[in-house]
């Protein structure tokens, strides 16, 4: 089961504007680090027999290496992002084009939606977070394009401003989160869907431990993420902890870094 990922290296990065909690403009951030930090990501993955593909960065976009935001992608259909705030706009036609140059079909999104960042896939639905940056029409839109059932629950803590900051999946059929990132409601919602979660303490969720990626075997994680890592041992996954403390400094994680190509 060998996946494949698009992954766009930070050769512009910076924290210049801040649009998230964890970005301190003032503080700034270091390329050189982030990129050799990003490189270990990709080695990662590729260590592990997935695919890496990468687009371009461009000049000017130095979120553009949180690939997960450009667009969300199942059964080979794209349903493209429209970024919340401007200074991540272009963004959105630069990752549909890339996928436009390639054949998929694409869809232009109408409502304003931050790609896999708040799309999470699952094998028989979508989970969809809102309350931030995902405008909830977006869930619909998503819902009628991919033609999947999209379940969507709300964000309330704004240092956990995407779904893929507070939950991620295990193996497509449970997941992992920390409920105070989310609404009362939609943590029963969750308590519901997911009686085998695991869950995680605010000690890993701070550390973006939440943003990891599974391939239902291995999970690739932020190294700070001690407890949840121990229980993902114990729960049987192979645990890959990668060091990506610079692009935190943007909000970011592993995950972030990483929009899944589901052909
Ligand atoms: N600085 C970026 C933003 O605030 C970070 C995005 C992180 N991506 C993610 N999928 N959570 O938009």
């Amino acid at each position: 089961m060998p996946k494949h990922f698009l992954m766009c290296r930070p050769e512009h990065f910076t924290v210049e504007y801040a649009i998230n909690p964890w970005m301190d403009p003032e503080a700034g951030a270091d390329r050189e680090v982030a990129v050799r930090q990003w490189e270990g990501l990709k080695a990662a993955y590729e260590t592990l027999g997935h695919q890496v593909s990468l687009i371009d960065p461009v000049e000017g976009l130095p979120d553009m290496v949180f690939a997960a935001n450009g667009a969300t992608v199942v059964g080979g259909r794209v349903y493209g992002a429209r970024f919340a705030f401007p200074q991540r706009g272009p963004e959105g036609p630069a990752y549909l084009r890339w996928f436009e140059e390639r054949g998929y079909q694409v869809k232009n999104p109408e409502h304003v939606n931050e790609g896999e960042g708040d799309f999470l896939t699952l094998d028989e639905f979508v989970l969809a977070g809102t309350g931030f940056r995902t405008d909830v029409r977006a869930h619909q839109e998503a819902q009628e394009f991919l033609g999947r059932p999209v379940i969507s629950l709300s964000l309330v803590d704004p240092r956990f401003y995407h779904l893929d900051t507070a939950l991620f999946s295990l193996d497509g059929r449970n997941v992992a989160y920390y409920p105070g990132a989310f609404s009362e409601g939609s943590q029963e919602v969750l308590k519901r869907l997911f009686p085998e979660a695991v869950l995680a303490t605010a000690a890993d969720a701070e550390v973006l431990g939440l943003n990891a990626v599974s391939d239902g075997e291995h999970i690739v994680i932020n190294s700070e993420a001690g407890e949840l890592q121990l229980e993902l041992k114990r729960r049987g996954y192979e645990v890959i902890p990668v060091e990506l403390a610079e692009l935190r400094k943007a909000g970011g994680g592993p995950k972030c870094c990483t929009l899944e190509i589901r052909a």
